[in-house]
């Protein structure tokens, strides 16, 4: 099938790479032309595993094309998708200007030919009427289009493994043909495939994400407790997990959830149930637990070290979570401005998220790696659970630091494997 991509940002460009190694000619688009230029030469633009053999796989086999030019993608393509940055606004509602602005250029350029438009960002329910609405209003009489919702669930670190094997793929549509065509471009994909409203689809994809960060917020909650009363959260969650109605997944307690999709979308989601009418009291809670637990590492910290000011803090791991170079809402960010707030010295070292990360921090040293960062510090903190970092070698960390005091806010490592090696040791809910 011929498809076209507008956005060639994390979901865009998986996508793309993805639908091509299923043999259709896609062609992905963005306004960006220093981005459209170095994928052209064959340089990703974000680090994610097997994308870069995937894009350049599919392009030498001239299934797979780069450019910044709209028109081309639109007029080639019988079905495109709009996968446009949807970032927040100040009070938390999502700004679909690029949405609505895609779908504009998209309907002047549409001839008889049917085109089959769909969304793929995250966007409020009801976007897809807007954006049916928009190509009306600005396309030839004589167009024929449909609109549909296929919302994505790609995990950044597992991105296309996650597109190749989904648990399930959303198709909102509100046509035979936008069904049918949805459908065959589905069929190499062996998912479970619900079909829907465009409206529900929408609200499929807000109400899982809400759903995921509130089973986050619910075991950090719990882990709160743990650190009350010495309960070990890693046995309380396994005992939970085992109840198939609850599950084991997305029940490690930790130093809260970031990235670029659950705090926009939660506050998203918050935000579209207020212009309904509703409010949505409980998902503010998941919010609000959210933000305390940074607060809970800081004071772990705290509590070890008494006075913060001219202390040296290592802080392992910077992107929002393994496997990835983003450090979009990341946690470690927010915990390391506490930090200076204080008058800490910071040492911090990443895997990957290394050279975006100095773009955003100032004031810290960044080390080579975390041995590096360890040297001379009087507390090491792991912000993301890095598979390297389960490797270290503590006896030779301790050696290094100035004070053996290790604050996993990722629940590493086993307490007492620590602890024997003279470490003063505090996880999230176990100790
Ligand atoms: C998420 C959704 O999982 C995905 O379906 C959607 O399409 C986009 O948003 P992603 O942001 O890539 O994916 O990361 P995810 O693996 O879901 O983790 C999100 C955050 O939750 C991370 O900061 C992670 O550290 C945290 N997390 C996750 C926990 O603190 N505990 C867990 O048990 C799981």
């Amino acid at each position: 099938m011929k498809i076209g991509i507008i956005g060639s940002g994390y979901v865009g460009l998986v996508t793309g790479a993805c639908f091509a190694d299923l043999g259709n000619d896609v062609i992905c688009v963005d306004n960006d032309k220093a981005k459209i230029a170095s994928l052209k030469k064959g340089v990703m633009p974000i680090f994610e595993p097997a994308l870069e053999e995937t894009v350049l796989r599919n392009v030498k086999a001239g299934r797979l094309i780069f450019t910044s030019d709209i028109k081309t993608a639109a007029m080639a393509s019988s079905i495109i998708f709009i996968s446009v940055a949807t970032p927040p606004k100040s009070n938390g509602e999502p700004d679909l200007s690029q949405v609505e602005n895609v779908s504009r250029q998209l309907a002047l350029c549409f001839d008889a030919s049917y085109k089959l438009v769909v969304e793929k960002s995250t966007v409020p329910i009801r976007t897809g009427e807007w954006i049916e609405h928009t190509l009306k209003v600005h396309a030839k009489k004589t167009a024929r289009f449909d609109v549909a919702s296929n919302p994505e669930f790609l995990r950044e670190g597992s991105a296309i493994n996650d597109f190749m094997h989904p648990d399930r793929i959303v198709i909102g549509v509100e046509s035979k043909k936008a069904k049918d065509t949805l459908l065959e471009l589905y069929k190499p994909i062996k998912a479970p495939i619900i079909v829907t409203d465009i409206k529900s689809a929408e609200i499929i994809k807000h109400a899982s994400n809400s759903y995921l960060a509130t089973k986050i917020s619910f075991i950090n909650a719990i882990s709160n407790i743990c650190d009350k009363t010495g309960a070990d959260i890693v046995k309380v969650a396994e005992g939970m997990g085992m109840d198939k109605r609850i599950g084991r997944a997305f029940l490690n307690a930790g130093a809260g959830w970031g990235g670029s999709c659950f705090p926009k979308d939660v506050a998203a989601f918050i935000h579209i149930a207020e212009k309904t009418g509703y409010d949505f009291k409980f998902l503010k809670e998941v919010l609000r637990i959210n933000e305390e637990q940074k607060k809970n590492v800081l004071e772990k910290i705290r509590n070890g070290l008494w006075i913060l000011k001219g202390k040296t803090i290592a802080v392992l791991g910077l992107a929002f979570k393994p496997n990835t170079d983003d450090i979009r809402s990341a946690v470690s960010v927010d915990l390391i401005d506490m930090l200076k707030k204080e008058g800490a010295n910071i040492r911090v070292y990443d895997p990957k998220a290394a050279a975006k990360a100095k773009t955003i921090l100032k004031g810290v040293v960044f080390c080579k790696d975390a041995y590096e960062a360890a040297r001379n510090s009087d507390c090491i903190v792991v912000m993301t659970e890095w598979p390297e970092f389960s490797e270290l070698d503590f006896n030779r960390i301790k050696k290094l630091v100035r004070q053996p005091f290790v604050v996993d806010a990722r629940n590493l490592y086993e307490p007492q494997s620590l602890k024997k090696l003279g470490f003063k040791y505090v996880g999230m809910g176990r100790r």
